[in-house]
């Protein structure tokens, strides 16, 4: 009787455990549409994002696919402006933002972020000829500076010198069209993040990334603080993915030295 009333206890356990992993399994995934991890991103950020044909891809679609791949989900990757990707993912239609977005503390009041899985530096773009030749000559004043809307590189030059009456900011939907702007002498100078600079320099001819920084930063995912239990998986996933190397190898495949 005994053994049988020990069996009994060992089967019971068993099927209690497989139960709980069945449920922590489920919470854990809990997402926008079942099954699906949906990225909110915009797609106008090269090597993090861009479109090749029809799909979008870019260091970050390769680490948001690792992620999806280890919570047992298919990435969707939703296209948008860049400053809607914080309201997509606060109004329920995106699990997760990651287009090189770097952490804030005033997007923080709106999201969660994840560990940094990566540095960003604001730089400045000039033509060869420019007679800004380092951020002090920018905020020596008069200039007219590009930038991506709602981007950290318009937070920041917004404040630093449009709000000190230093200089006059033009933004502009796409970074694309905001050095489009500077080589049709629209603006004086592009501050943008230096990957992308790198990209937009590279595809225009007479263009220059200045040698002095304006700010570092460090880009996360985004996620809604409402769904904590997604947040702490997706946080997870990444961490084991920039410990056991993928992250850093991805980074490599699309950033050269
Ligand atoms: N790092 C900057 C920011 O967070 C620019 C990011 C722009 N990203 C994009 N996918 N367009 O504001």
């Amino acid at each position: 009787m005994k053994k049988y009333t020990r069996i009994l206890t060992v089967v019971l356990a068993a099927i209690l455990l497989l139960a709980l992993y069945a449920c922590g399994g489920k919470t854990t995934n809990k997402t926008v549409k079942p099954g699906v991890l949906t990225m909110a991103t915009n797609a106008e950020f090269p090597p993090y994002e861009f479109h090749e044909g029809d799909t979008i891809t870019g260091i970050d679609a390769e680490i948001a696919a690792a992620i999806a791949d280890k919570l047992g989900l298919k990435l969707e990757i939703s296209d948008m402006d860049f400053d809607s990707i914080i309201a997509a993912i606060q109004s329920g239609k995106a699990d997760v933002g990651l287009a090189g977005m770097t952490v804030t503390d005033e997007r923080k009041q709106n999201v969660d972020f994840s560990t940094s899985y990566a540095t960003g530096v604001q730089v400045i773009i000039v033509k060869e000829d420019s007679p800004i030749a380092s951020v002090d000559d920018l905020f020596s004043g008069g200039y007219t500076v590009g930038v991506q809307q709602s981007t950290t590189g318009d937070l920041y030059t917004t404040w630093d010198l449009e709000d000190e009456g230093l200089a006059t900011i033009n933004r502009y939907n796409k970074g694309a069209d905001a050095v489009q702007a500077l080589v049709t002498d629209k603006v004086d100078c592009v501050v943008i993040d230096n990957e992308p600079a790198k990209a937009y320099v590279a595809a225009n001819p007479g263009l220059v990334i200045l040698d002095t920084e304006y700010i570092e930063e460090q880009y996360a995912i985004a996620y809604s603080k409402n769904n904590t239990e997604l947040g702490k998986a997706v946080d997870t996933a990444l961490q084991e993915l920039i410990k056991d190397g993928t992250v850093q190898k991805i980074l490599d495949k699309y950033i050269k030295v």
